[in-house]
């Protein structure tokens, strides 16, 4: 396993702020090549020496960036190995053999990278990158819910700490929630903690779905059925899709609702001329180069847990090996056994 002692004279001696010289240009240029769709020459020599010691460090260090969606261009087109929602990273997760995983997103998806491949040295750009969902509830909120409906079925949304994880039945993603609920043969489940994934997933199914009215994200309960209806007054072509953890009106308004990876695989396999992404804004700018043919409509709110994450603390994690992920021994075992089951539906 790679030591933070172990750091080679070499890193040591790089700066902290790195320069655009020369070198660095030619070095790069390929991956500018790569990626000049998405990211103009203006921005390139602010970004290249940190994308460039990031790329040597990731050989130095035997890492892979697990990214989200959410991630900024720089990240997601230049530094990321794998890209995805949380469902495929988790998936992906599993099968690094490298020995260090960056998870470029917030903090449950570094947990659940190292709740599903344990013995790897998992970082975290920045610890406090976290999500007003996993905030929303805690494990005793959890063991008072199962006190109150005894015998209900509790699905938790992977967006929540592993000691809530640890609490529940099987965990699902944006992705997959409906088709967990279902996988129960449940009259009645409780899906925590998100009240507007619950009634999404509501409308879905004839599960009764009882859920934790404290939970939202922050970022998606600010759209509104009246912006839903301004975009089509404004944009009388445009294809609106929308995250589940919109509240529910804002998703019957749409003309579909997905995870992440789903919005973006609409637009690469339907080609809409015009579309808008009802959800955190860095996803249009991530798939709008990859979709030259579709016209993207911004209207979009940031993350501001996600923003956390920057090229900077990525070179910092990985020059210093900090911000290392550990996980509760207690919550562990039923945490990552929560997960697994979530996955293994897939290969029924
Ligand atoms: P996805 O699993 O759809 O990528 O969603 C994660 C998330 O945090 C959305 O806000
Ligand atoms: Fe959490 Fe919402 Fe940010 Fe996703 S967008 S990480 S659900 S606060």
């Amino acid at each position: 396993m790679v030591q933070a002692q172990e750091t080679t004279a070499s890193v040591q001696n790089w700066l902290e702020e790195p320069e655009f010289t020369p070198e660095v240009e030619a070095r790069m240029a390929p991956v500018f090549e790569r990626v000049r769709d998405a990211i103009s020459a203006e921005e390139w020599p602010v970004l290249a020496p940190w994308i460039d010691e990031i790329l040597r460090l990731k050989k130095e260090r035997n890492a892979v960036i697990l990214a989200h969606n959410y991630m900024t261009r720089d990240i997601y087109h230049c530094v990321s190995d794998i890209v995805g929602d949380s469902l495929a990273l988790a998936q992906k997760a599993m099968d690094v053999e490298a020995d260090v995983i960056v998870s470029a997103g917030v903090h449950f998806m570094a947990e659940t990278a190292k709740l599903m491949n344990p013995s790897k040295t998992v970082l975290i750009p920045d610890p406090e990158a976290g999500c007003s969902l996993a905030e929303s509830i805690t494990g005793d909120d959890v063991r008072m819910l199962k006190r109150t409906y005894p015998g209900v079925p509790v699905v938790t949304y992977v967006n929540t700490s592993v000691e809530v994880k640890a609490e529940t039945d099987v965990c699902c993603t944006s992705a997959n929630a409906v088709e967990v609920v279902n996988s129960l043969g449940a009259d009645r489940v409780l899906l925590i903690p998100d009240r507007y994934l619950a009634a999404n997933v509501g409308a879905e199914t004839d599960v009764e779905i009882l859920t934790w009215e404290q939970g939202r994200c922050e970022v998606h309960e600010r759209f509104t059925p009246e912006q839903i209806d301004r975009l089509r007054k404004v944009y009388p072509n445009v294809t609106i899709l929308a995250h589940p953890e919109c509240p529910r009106e804002v998703v019957e308004k749409s003309d579909f609702s997905g995870s992440t990876t789903a919005l973006a695989n609409y637009v690469t396999e339907k080609k809409p001329e015009e579309v808008v992404l009802i959800t955190e804004c860095s996803m249009s700018d991530n798939i709008a180069s990859q979709n030259p043919a579709t016209r993207f409509i911004r209207s979009c709110n940031l993350c501001p847990h996600m923003q956390k994450i920057t090229l900077m603390n990525i070179r910092d994690c990985l020059l210093h090996m900090r911000n290392e992920v550990t996980i509760n021994p207690e919550h562990e075992a039923p945490a990552r056994q929560a997960i697994q089951k979530m996955l293994d539906l897939k290969k029924a």
